[in-house]
This record gives C-alpha cells, sequence and structure tokens, in this order.
C-alpha cells in the first residue's frame, strides 16, 4: 500500500481557494497516496476539480432523519468524498459519536480516519471500534514547527503496537519536511496527517513536493 498524505485544508484562508490548492497537491508526482481534505462546504467543487482521492473534515453520527445542521455520511459521500476525519482535535466529538460514525463509515464503504491525541486515546477508541487508520496527532504540537515524529518518537513506535492489527497508525503535527515524512514511515505509520506545512507555504506545490520527493 502506497503511503498516506492527507493534507487537511483546515479553515485556513489559504485554502478559500480550494479548488486550486488542490490542484497543486493533484499535479505532485509522487509514490504517495496524495489525499485533500478540504472544507465540507468546498467537497463537491474539489472532486470534480480533481482525480486524487477527496476526504471530509468531519461527519456526525446519524443518518438521513431530523437532524438540522448535521453531516451524515451519505452526504459527504454524495459530494465526493471517499473518506473522513472524525474527531480531530480541533473538533473534537464523543466516544459514541466516534462508534457510530465508524459503523456508519464502514456500512457505507467510506474510509475512517479517527485522530486520537495519545496513547490512551487511541486504547479507548480501538475499545470501541476499529477504524480503518488512527491518526496520532499531539494538539500542542499541531500549527507549530516541531514536528510529532522528533518530539514523539517513542510514543509513536507505542502506538504502532497498540494500533496493529485493528486498525493502521497515522501521524500528524509540525510535520514540514521530507524527512519527518520518511521518518514517520520508518517508525511504522502508515502515512501522515499535514496542513499548515502545505497549506500556508509561500509555494504549496513545492511544499508538498519536497515532502513526498524521497518516498
Ligand atoms: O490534521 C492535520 C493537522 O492537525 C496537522 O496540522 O499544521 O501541524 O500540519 P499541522
Amino acid at each position: 500500500m502506497k503511503p498516506l498524505v492527507i493534507i487537511n485544508f483546515k479553515a485556513y484562508v489559504e485554502a478559500q481557494g480550494a479548488i486550486e490548492l488542490a490542484l497543486k497537491c493533484e499535479e505532485v508526482d509522487s509514490n504517495a497516496e496524495i489525499i485533500v481534505a478540504p472544507a465540507i462546504s468546498d467537497l463537491s467543487l474539489v472532486r470534480t476539480a480533481v482525480h486524487i482521492p477527496v476526504f471530509s473534515q468531519h461527519v456526525d453520527d446519524v443518518e438521513a432523519g431530523a437532524y438540522t445542521g448535521h453531516v451524515t455520511v451519505s452526504s459527504i459521500q454524495a459530494h465526493g468524498a471517499v473518506g473522513t476525519l472524525i474527531n480531530h482535535s480541533e473538533r473534537p466529538v464523543s466516544l459514541e459519536h466516534i462508534r457510530n460514525a465508524v459503523k456508519l463509515c464502514k456500512e457505507k464503504k467510506l474510509i475512517s480516519v479517527v485522530c486520537a491525541p495519545s496513547p490512551d486515546a487511541i486504547r479507548t477508541v480501538l475499545g470501541a471500534c476499529a477504524p480503518d487508520f488512527i491518526a496520532y496527532e499531539p494538539p500542542e504540537l499541531i500549527g507549530g514547527n516541531v514536528s510529532v515524529t522528533s518530539a514523539k518518537t517513542e510514543i509513536i513506535r507505542k502506538a504502532v503496537d497498540i494500533v496493529k492489527e485493528r486498525s493502521k497508525l497515522l501521524c500528524g503535527a509540525g510535520i514540514k519536511t521530507g524527512k519527518d515524512v520518511r521518518m514517520a514511515l520508518k517508525l511504522g505509520c502508515a502515512g501522515v496527517l499535514v496542513a499548515s506545512g502545505v497549506v500556508k507555504a509561500e509555494d504549496p506545490k513545492k511544499a508538498l513536493t519536497d515532502l513526498v520527493k524521497a518516498l
């Protein structure tokens, strides 16, 4: 399986031109599976513009019904998402929400990526469900310049061990260089999540190229 590199556009002002940003990500040639996660309101637009996989940044744990303001699995799928983040630390949800959302994703064949801030949280998630991927992201490193791969090396090793056989581990937070990505893979991760390192870069295409060129 190719390593996953998920570019989370968040709600950054730089991602307001979501199509342009997604096209730049698509232009990058690499051995990685580059995935873009634009704002939910941009899913359709981005999906129509690119051929690389598109993920949602969030999904709710309900399907059709009287749920005002909810984002259902069917709706993100209808708008082109093939996967979704769940429980990002900037969009946390309850354990029950995680369990239900992962179940709905499995039913609809949508790839689930559940974010977790610590090994304990990973264990808790795995006690409730088996998402396709668990993304270890320590909140204090998100958006900064210290990579999770250098600050939390041992924790990543431990997390790979916790996750094995039930799911696959991704990591994210502060990833800015190709070396960080290679380190994540070397530690046993199936891929990484990156936001500011690409979205806020002066030249996002070059930044992403640098991240994945040596894979
Ligand atoms: O979902 C990925 C994100 O939280 C990591 O953000 O800016 O540290 O790459 P960043």
